[in-house]
């Protein structure tokens, strides 16, 4: 099972499965203009995903749509496979289990403080104002800014609007959290307190999906990565589809540095036990001894 160890997070999980999220076809287009054309992913309740492509490939228009917040011109989506119906009631009930965090958390936050920003998903779903004062406080623990509370939304930094923005949504209990781009922008402490948090969610059976540029974030934390390119979504284990030159190139990628260092030092074919996915894991390839072929006997 995949960990997230570098800088020392390290939380083993339940394996992923069960029917989760499954888009067959999906395809959707701007006015005239087609940007995804028969996208096909299936996010496993549990399955780590992280959506991946290059500006403007449809990574947030496919959140979008998985979230039920655009409606695909052809295809189709089911959740625990039970199909998601395009209409006020069955939408509803999509986005009460399916909840998508925007990209930019300035999108998201207009309230005066945090508390109240918190609040505002948990009473539009009709909850008290004692069951949802405990929702945010338990948001706010799981994206550790409990100290933030009272803090007026304008005076936080881009780091914390984006932790705040996502406790808005965690509020809200969902089984599957889309997250577009949620360690764009942060320091690298930021990310790490970002994927902490995440790993919190997660123990609380909340599965999560990202889009994001960050290859190496992608290869060393999802169980599967889906890029997306030419309108389609090539899905699979991050190893093997981030090491596929050909494709990286297609979709204006970079490969991870680690595969990309795997690779000229040819630890990639015949070695055994998967391409590595993070530092550690290329560091203990490393050091295993190199057969070295018998030379001719003197
Ligand atoms: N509301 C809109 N109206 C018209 N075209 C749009 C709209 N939103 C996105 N597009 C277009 O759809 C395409 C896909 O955009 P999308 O935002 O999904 O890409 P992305 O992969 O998320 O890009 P980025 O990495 O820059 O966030 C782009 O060509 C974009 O210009
Ligand atoms: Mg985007």
């Amino acid at each position: 099972m995949n960990e997230v160890t570098e800088g020392g997070v390290s939380t083993p999980r339940p394996a992923p499965g069960g029917p989760g999220l499954r888009a067959r076809g999906l395809s959707f287009r701007y006015g005239g203009v087609w940007v995804l054309r028969g996208a096909d992913l299936d996010v496993p309740t549990g399955c780590r995903t992280a959506i991946l492509g290059a500006n403007g490939s449809g990574k947030t228009t496919l959140l979008r749509c998985l979230s039920g917040s655009l409606t695909p011109a052809e295809g189709s989506l089911t959740l625990g496979d039970v199909p998601v119906r395009y209409h006020r009631a069955g939408l509803r009930e999509h986005r009460r289990r399916v909840q998508l965090v925007v990209q930019d958390p300035d999108d998201q936050l207009f309230s005066a403080d945090v508390r109240r920003d918190v609040s505002f998903g948990p009473l539009n779903q009709g909850l008290s104002d004692t069951q949802a004062r405990e929702r945010v406080e338990e948001a706010l623990g799981l994206l550790a800014i409990a100290e933030l509370g009272d803090v007026p939304v304008h005076r936080l930094s881009y780091g914390q609007r984006k932790r705040v923005a996502i406790a808005g949504v965690v509020a809200m209990r969902p089984r599957l959290l889309l997250l577009d781009e949620p360690t764009s922008a942060l320091d690298p402490a930021g990310v790490l307190e970002m994927l902490t948090a995440l790993e919190r969610l997660e123990e609380r059976s909340t599965t999560v999906v990202i889009a994001t540029h960050d290859v190496d974030l992608a290869l060393r934390w999802a169980d599967q990565v889906a890029v997306v390119v030419d309108g389609c979504v090539v899905a699979g284990d991050p190893g093997v589809v981030l090491g596929d030159r050909d494709l990286i190139a297609r979709a204006r990628l970079r490969l991870p540095w680690v595969l990309d260092v795997a690779d000229r030092l040819g630890l990639l074919t015949g070695s055994g036990g998967g391409p590595p996915r993070d530092v550690e894991s290329l560091v203990r390839r490393l050091s295993r001894p190199v057969d070295v072929p018998a030379g001719p006997a003197r």
